[in-house]
């Protein structure tokens, strides 16, 4: 029950300062240093979460998400429960509201992974406990928490930088928009006309001066960039037909985006390589790219543990 406090949700990062996130990634930093050697099932010395319990309701698969949350909340001192939204009474008729404000009754905090965003909106809006955005259909802040962990770790500090996204203009895509706003980075988007970010998003970056350009040729794209990024062609619970009947499909597009050693030799060799994985290999990403020397993406994969344990550190103390 909330005590009549604002409850702590983190849904996007819009709704952040940018002085608030850059305090969650240097804890993040900060707790990642104070585990180096440690067994990764060991509790932190000060286990600020001991006692709590978290909930982490996935209506879509995960790998990263779900085991790095269900790690850091453990070596927080806290206790998580997984649970499938597609076995809950939520996924067989029963209101998000209603199930927002049961969940609310036994667990101290909430991660939704949802197909539809309006879900996390509607939890978030009902539950008396702090929801967290595993991602959905239209962004994913906890993903960009651990990027900018990364990058900064690979590439020193990342304002006033260059990272050029190339490839679908999807929900990552959307929340490294609404990065490069708060962070205060130059994101350069190269994607076709057909799979452009959302425009609402775009328009927010505008309405903030945020320096945030899409551009056709990502070669034009990577010119002078400090590190290029992309995504699977085809997000989970999409097709990848783009309308017209079907002839035209989000790969057919999408090929010339596809990040290539020729593409990474023209963003030059102090550029990395950043994937939130899953990748589709030889679609997005060439296997030369994502194994070779500039490719950080386990490091990012990592860094979601640490960065999402500041979250939760925040959220709930
Ligand atoms: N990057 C990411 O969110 O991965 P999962 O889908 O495995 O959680
Ligand atoms: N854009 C991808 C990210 C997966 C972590 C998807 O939504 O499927």
């Amino acid at each position: 029950m909330s005590l009549g406090k604002p409850l702590k949700h983190f849904l996007d990062l819009d709704a952040f300062d940018g002085a608030m996130l850059r305090q969650l990634v240097d804890d993040a930093q900060r707790m990642k240093s104070a585990r180096q050697g440690l067994p990764k099932g060991q509790c932190d010395d000060d286990a600020p979460l001991t006692g709590r319990m978290l909930a982490l309701v996935f209506e879509k698969p995960s790998t990263r998400t779900r085991i790095s949350f269900d790690v850091g909340m453990r070596q927080l001192g806290g206790e998580c429960m997984f649970l499938d939204g597609r076995d809950m009474q939520f996924g067989h008729g029963e209101t998000v509201g209603d199930t927002s404000r049961v969940l609310s009754r036994y667990v101290d905090a909430i991660v939704l992974r949802s197909k539809r965003h309006q879900s996390l909106l509607d939890l978030a809006r009902t539950a008396s406990v702090p929801v967290i955005n595993g991602l959905t259909d239209k962004t994913h802040p906890c993903q960009l928490m651990a990027d900018i962990m990364t990058f900064e770790e690979h590439r020193g500090p990342i304002t006033g930088k260059t990272v050029t996204w190339s490839g679908a203009g999807n929900n990552v895509c959307a929340s490294w928009i609404h990065a490069a706003v708060r962070f205060n980075f130059v994101l350069r988007i190269a994607c076709p006309a057909e799979i452009e970010p959302d425009p609402a998003v775009m328009a927010w970056a505008r309405a903030q001066k945020g320096r945030v350009d899409i551009v056709r040729d990502p070669y034009e794209a990577v010119a002078g960039t400090s590190a290029v990024v992309t995504d699977t062609w085809v997000q989970m619970s999409e097709t990848d037909n783009l309308g017209e009947g079907g002839t035209r499909s989000r790969h057919n597009s999408l090929v010339r985006y596809r990040v290539d050693e020729r593409l990474m030799q023209a963003a030059g060799k102090d550029a990395i390589f950043m994937h939130c994985l899953p990748a589709h290999r030889g679609e997005e990403v060439t296997d030369a790219v994502l194994d070779g020397p500039q490719s950080v993406v386990f490091d990012e994969a990592e860094n979601r543990l640490h960065s999402q344990k500041a979250v939760l550190r925040w959220a709930l103390t």
